[in-house]
C-alpha cells in the first residue's frame, strides 16, 4: 500500500512505499544513478533513482526533471543519516507534472532588484521559507500569548475617515465621493472595544503613505494591537515585555532550525528575558549625549539614535514620557511634567530599532478636545471616539507591535523587505 504523505512526515514510514508531491530543488544523474532533491514545501528529501529499480524507460525521464518541475514521486522510506532530514526515498516510480524551462532563479548569486521582481518565485528558496516559517510562528505565538490573557480578537476596519497616527502618511482613497484613509492602527477602536471586553486586540495591515527609504519602513505592514481597560503605562510595558519574551521563546522552542538556516546567533535571543531595562526619553538623549550624538531634547528620535540607545543593551530595552509634541493626540500627559506624554517605545537591540510603539491614552474629554484642536484635527470626525470619553471614561493603554519589524530582528535581516511575502514600499508595489 502506497502512503501519500509529506517530507516533513518521512521518519513515521520508514521501510513504506510513500507518494511524495512536489518540486524539483535540484537533481543530478549518471549513467545508472539519478539523485532528486525534492521540496514539498514541509521539507526537502533526497529521491534516489536507480536504472536498475525503474528500467531503461522511466530511468531516461529523468532528465526531464529541471529545477522547479512539479512531480509526484513513489518510493519506499529509507533511513539513512548522510541524507539531509536523516531519510532517504528509493524511488519506485515518478510522475513529472509539467517541466519547468529556464527558471530564473539559478542556484547562484542574484542582485536583490532581481530577485524582488521574481518574488513569487523566491519564495520558493531555502532563506526565503525558513523566514515565512519564522513569521508564521511569530504570528502564532502572539496570539496565543494574547488569547491565552484573556485578550478577545476584535477586527477594526480597514476603511475609517480618521487619522490616528498623523496627516502626513494618510493614503486617502475616494469612498463614493467621500474622502477615506486606509487604516493607520486600529487603536481607536480598539479603545471602544476594550471598554466592551476589558482586554481586546486587533490584528491586520495597516497602511502608512511613508515617502522616506528605509530598511525599516513599508508603507503596508501588519501590526497587532493589544489594548486593555483599567491599565496604566507601568502595566502596559509588562504586557509588551511579556508578549516578547514570549514571542522570541517561541521561536527558540519551534524554529531552531530555521534560526540556524538563516545564521541567526542564537544566543543573542536567548538573552530576550523579562525584565527589560526602562529608561525615560530625557535618559535616552543622554545616552545619545554621551556616545557623542549631536541630538537636541524634543525632537524624534531617527534610526541611527534608535541604534546608537539599543546597542547599550543586551536585551530590548524601554524607552518611556516622550515630549508630547512628538507624540499623537491620544496620549495622556504626564501629571508630574506636562511637557512629557506617556508613551512607551520598545527599542529591539542589534540596531533593530523600534519594534512597539504605545501607551496610555487620554481620558478627559476637555484635555482630548485641546489636544485635537492643537493638532489641527476636526473634532468632528472624531465625535464617535469622544463618546468613550463621555460614557464610562476608565484609565486605559495598549500598544502596537509591527510584526515585519519583529521578524526582521528575530530572523537578523538586514532590511524588511524579506519579512513580508510582498512587501510594498515607495518604490515597490509588483509583484
Ligand atoms: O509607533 P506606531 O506608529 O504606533 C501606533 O500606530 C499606535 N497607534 C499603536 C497602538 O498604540 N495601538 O506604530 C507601532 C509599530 C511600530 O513600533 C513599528 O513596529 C510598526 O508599528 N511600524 C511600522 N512597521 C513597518 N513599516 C512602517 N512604516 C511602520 N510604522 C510603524
Ligand atoms: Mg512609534
Amino acid at each position: 500500500m502506497t502512503i501519500r504523505t509529506s517530507i516533513k512526515y518521512l521518519g513515521e514510514h520508514t521501510g513504506k512505499t510513500v507518494l511524495l508531491e512536489g518540486w524539483v530543488y535540484n537533481s543530478r544523474s549518471s549513467g545508472k544513478l539519478g539523485f532528486l532533491m525534492l521540496r514539498d514545501g514541509t521539507g526537502i528529501a533526497q529521491c534516489v533513482v536507480s536504472r536498475a529499480d525503474v528500467g531503461d524507460e522511466l530511468f531516461s525521464r529523468f532528465d526531464e526533471l529541471t529545477q522547479e518541475s512539479s512531480l509526484t514521486v513513489i518510493g519506499e522510506v529509507r533511513a539513512d543519516g548522510r541524507a539531509p532530514g536523516g531519510y532517504e526515498i528509493g524511488v519506485e516510480s515518478f510522475q513529472l507534472h509539467q517541466q519547468a524551462i529556464d527558471y530564473p532563479i539559478a542556484p547562484k548569486e542574484h542582485g536583490t532588484a532581481f530577485l524582488m521582481d521574481h518574488r513569487h518565485l523566491w519564495l520558493r528558496s531555502r532563506r526565503q521559507h525558513a523566514i515565512v516559517l519564522i513569521r508564521h510562528e511569530i504570528i502564532k505565538a502572539t496570539r496565543d500569548f494574547l488569547d491565552n490573557n484573556d485578550f478577545i480578537l476584535v477586527d477594526t476596519p480597514i476603511i475609517t475617515p480618521n487619522a490616528v497616527e498623523g496627516t502626513t502618511t494618510l493614503f486617502e482613497i475616494d469612498y463614493f465621493g467621500q474622502p477615506a484613509y486606509l487604516t493607520q492602527s486600529g487603536q481607536l477602536y480598539n479603545e471602544a472595544n476594550a471598554m466592551a471586553h476589558k482586554r481586546v486586540y486587533c490584528f491586520g495591515p495597516t497602511f502608512r503613505a511613508e515617502k522616506s527609504k528605509t530598511r525599516r519602513h513599508l508603507t503596508e505592514f501588519w501590526m497587532v494591537e493589544p489594548e486593555m481597560a483599567y491599565c496604566d503605562l507601568d502595566e502596559n510595558m509588562i504586557w509588551a515585555e511579556k508578549l516578547i519574551e514570549y514571542v522570541v521563546g517561541r521561536v527558540l522552542e519551534n524554529r531552531a532550525a530555521q534560526l540556524d538556516m538563516l545564521e541567526r546567533d542564537r544566543a543573542k535571543l536567548e538573552a530576550v528575558t523579562a525584565p527589560f531595562p526602562r529608561i525615560s526619553y530625557t535618559e535616552a538623549v543622554d545616552i545619545l549625549h554621551a556616545a557623542g550624538q549631536e541630538f537636541e531634547w524634543g525632537g524624534d528620535f531617527g534610526g541611527g539614535d534608535e541604534t546608537v540607545i539599543s546597542e547599550q543593551y543586551d536585551r530590548p530595552v524601554i524607552v518611556h514620557r516622550f515630549p508630547a509634541r512628538i507624540k499623537a493626540f491620544y496620549m495622556k500627559v504626564d501629571a508630574e511634567d506636562a511637557r512629557l506624554a506617556l508613551g512607551m517605545d520598545v527599542l529591539a537591540p542589534e540596531g533593530y530599532g523600534e519594534i512597539v510603539g504605545g501607551g496610555q491614552r487620554e481620558e478627559n474629554l476637555d484635555v482630548l478636545l485641546e489636544r485635537l484642536a492643537e493638532e489641527d484635527l476636526d473634532p468632528e470626525t472624531y465625535q464617535w471616539y469622544l463618546d468613550l470619553r463621555r460614557y464610562g471614561s476608565t484609565p486605559h493603554a495598549g500598544f502596537g507591535m509591527g510584526i515585519e519589524r519583529v521578524v526582521a530582528w528575530i530572523c537578523g535581516l538586514p532590511h524588511v523587505r524579506e519579512t513580508i511575502p510582498y512587501p510594498r514600499m515607495l518604490q515597490r508595489m509588483e509583484p
